[in-house]
């Protein structure tokens, strides 16, 4: 991995973007319409980073928005990927919920694909130093960064209460990453201002005490960025309108069969097809039937019932493996528990080292 040590004057800052120029021969080409990070390259012992809150059950937009683009990079470097259970306290107040959320994102995570043996998977809380370098990050991170962050301001336009640390969410959000030493976050599109507002952060350190951190980039994928709820919005925990990953097979068909469509006779021709929610989550699930099904939907004979139908088949059949699997992991849960405690153990001893550095830059040590 890269060493560091402080910036000396006329000396490029380390980017994982300038990281990757001095790793030419043995770089890994990615395709530029597959990601709009705007990292072409990635270096050759690059690291991932992802988290995801323990809040409410994976939906849609938690898988093709981020777990299975993380999963997908596990292959490509050494991934960290955590279970953001700090987070989650500014705004799940309940601990056995949040006790059980936890276990079920380390169910989900696994299920879905994530290999213990490639990637570090840990709690959030069972690194607390991310805590103090919080801290240290916070006393550089101006007010109006804060006040500028769509997260909170989002929360809080929906009357939301706000407490501190929602405010100071993305502060803790940047140790979280920086304290990796991470390359590159796979995210979802909502969490890209967090990667940017950490790039800020990071940045003003550096400046400040000397190269210290690795300035981190963010990877969305452009076609699952956004992925719409069954009321069209974003979908999100928050907002009551997800279509979960495993659940109730009575419950999720009837919830897939009561999406909203307009009034137009299925004989009718439907020029505007790309708009079509179960059109939209059907491309987002299988890319190619999406596309036949928009076809066949523009040229009329359709009808939506038949539409969300073929929708929940798509749907309910790409999960039939993790379904299984995670029956399996439900009977082994001493399996699960000690895969989250190797995790953290793994991931204490990077953040330990990271957060060292971050002291001695700053005159604490
Ligand atoms: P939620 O908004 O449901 O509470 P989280 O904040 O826990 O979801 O997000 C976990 C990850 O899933 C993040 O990387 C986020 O960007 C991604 N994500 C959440 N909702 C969507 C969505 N509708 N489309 C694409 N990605 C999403
Ligand atoms: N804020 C992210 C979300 O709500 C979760 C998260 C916390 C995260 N820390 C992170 C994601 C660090 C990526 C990197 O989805």
């Amino acid at each position: 991995m890269l060493r560091h040590s402080k910036r000396e004057a006329g000396k490029p800052r380390v980017t994982s973007s300038n990281l990757a120029g001095k790793r030419l021969n043995n770089q890994i080409r990615i395709s530029e319409t597959s990601c709009n990070s705007g990292l072409l390259f990635y270096p050759a012992y690059m690291r991932i980073l992802s988290g995801i809150q323990p809040s409410g059950a994976l939906h849609l937009g938690n898988y093709f928005g981020m777990m299975r683009p993380a999963i997908e990079l596990q292959e490509k470097g050494e991934a960290f990927y955590f279970i953001a259970d700090y987070h989650s306290m500014t705004s799940l107040f309940d601990a056995a919920e949040r006790r059980k959320n936890t276990l079920d994102v380390a169910l989900d995570f696994l299920a879905c694909g994530l290999d213990p043996k490639r990637a570090v998977f840990f709690k959030q809380s069972d690194v607390p130093e991310v805590c103090e370098l919080a801290w240290l990050l916070s006393t550089l991170t101006p007010m109006g960064l804060l006040e500028r962050a769509h997260s909170f301001k989002d929360k809080s336009a929906k009357g939301i209460p706000i407490n501190h640390g929602l405010f100071a969410y993305p502060v803790l959000m940047a140790a979280d990453i920086l304290i990796y030493d991470s390359n590159v976050v796979p995210v979802g599109q909502d969490q890209k201002q967090h990667v940017e507002m950490t790039r800020d952060i990071a940045i003003k350190f550096n400046e400040q005490y000397g190269q210290t951190f690795v300035i981190p980039e963010p990877q969305i994928k452009g076609e699952t960025a956004k992925v719409p709820g069954i009321d069209g919005e974003k979908m999100s925990k928050s907002y009551g309108n997800t279509i979960e990953i495993f659940g109730d097979e009575k419950a999720l068909r009837k919830k897939v069969m009561a999406l909203k469509m307009d009034s137009r006779t299925p004989a009718e021709p439907k020029p505007d097809a790309e708009l079509n929610l179960a059109i939209q989550l059907l491309k987002v699930i299988d890319a190619s039937v999406g596309r036949e099904w928009e076809e066949r939907l523009r040229a009329g004979g359709l009808g939506y019932g038949d539409l969300k139908k073929q929708l929940f088949e798509v749907y309910w059949e790409h999960f039939a493996t993790a379904r299984a699997k995670r029956a399996e992991l439900v009977a082994n849960l001493d399996y699960v528990n000690k895969v989250l405690a190797d995790g953290s153990a793994k991931a204490r001893a990077k953040a330990t080292e990271v957060l060292k550095r971050a002291r001695k830059a700053g005159g604490l040590e």
